[in-house]
């Protein structure tokens, strides 16, 4: 059987309540399946609340950041080191194209922050734009998300995103595979999904999963998108 992802990306949004009553909503209904692998990234001030209560529960979910440091500890105001973060997370979400937007970050930025989290031995999951976009060495997960797909666009906008083609993101996702020196490297697909067209995408031969921004945000409508990826 097919092994899928589900990335839950929260952006900014979620307070450690709001975040723990949708931990409470979607952990008890998740069935434990060999296949799936159901992530959820929320913001770092959540992280900790989580932790603990997904491990009381024992929900099988799996938590991680939306971001890491390029450095490690040390004297780098605001950062978030992956070495701090060991106990909290297993996976981060890096060099998304909001953060590249929004933030200026850089190829060797996101480089260096995949460097510091497989370092630590966690699952770094990092997103490319397009075919040209580098993938960092040692990374064995990406996620194809064209920015025109995101579904607020890359400035917050509600409704100006369109999913791309599951066929044109199969070529893709076939193309990082191709020029992989890992021959088991997973693509991802990412941009407007939801619980009509996420099948489409799944069900292609080189798409391992799918990260989900705006449509996690409901329980609800995240837990029939993980329905409708155990159908696959
Ligand atoms: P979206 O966001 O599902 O709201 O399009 C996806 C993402 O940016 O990770």
């Amino acid at each position: 059987m097919k092994k899928i992802w589900i990335i839950a990306n929260w952006k900014s949004n979620k307070s450690i309540g709001e975040a723990l009553d949708w931990l409470n909503i979607v952990g008890p209904k998740l069935r434990k399946r060999e296949n799936i692998k159901v992530v959820v990234c929320p913001t770092f001030s959540a992280l900790s609340e989580l932790k603990k209560e997904i491990q009381i529960n024992n929900y099988p979910i799996i938590l991680g950041s939306q971001d890491i440091s390029p450095f490690g500890v040390g004297a780098y105001t605001g950062e978030e080191a992956a070495e701090l973060l060991r106990d909290l997370i297993d996976f981060s979400i890096i060099g998304h194209s909001e953060r590249r937007y929004n933030f200026g970050e850089t190829d060797e930025m996101v480089a260096g922050k995949t460097k510091q989290l497989l370092n630590t031995g966690k699952t770094a999951c990092v997103c490319v734009q397009g075919n040209e976009t580098p993938v960092p060495e040692g990374c064995k997960l990406i996620a194809y998300e064209p920015a025109s797909a995101i579904s607020t666009g890359l400035n917050n906008t509600p409704g100006v995103g369109r999913p791309d083609n599951p066929d044109e993101a199969n070529s893709v996702a076939e193309f990082f595979k191709k020029q992989s020196n890992h021959s088991d490297l997973e693509v991802l697909y990412g941009g407007s999904v939801n619980s009509e067209n996420v099948k489409g995408f799944v069900e292609k031969e080189s798409i391992n999963g799918v990260l989900v921004g705006n449509k996690s945000l409901d329980p609800q409508e995240f837990l029939k998108i993980v329905e409708s990826c155990g159908t696959v």
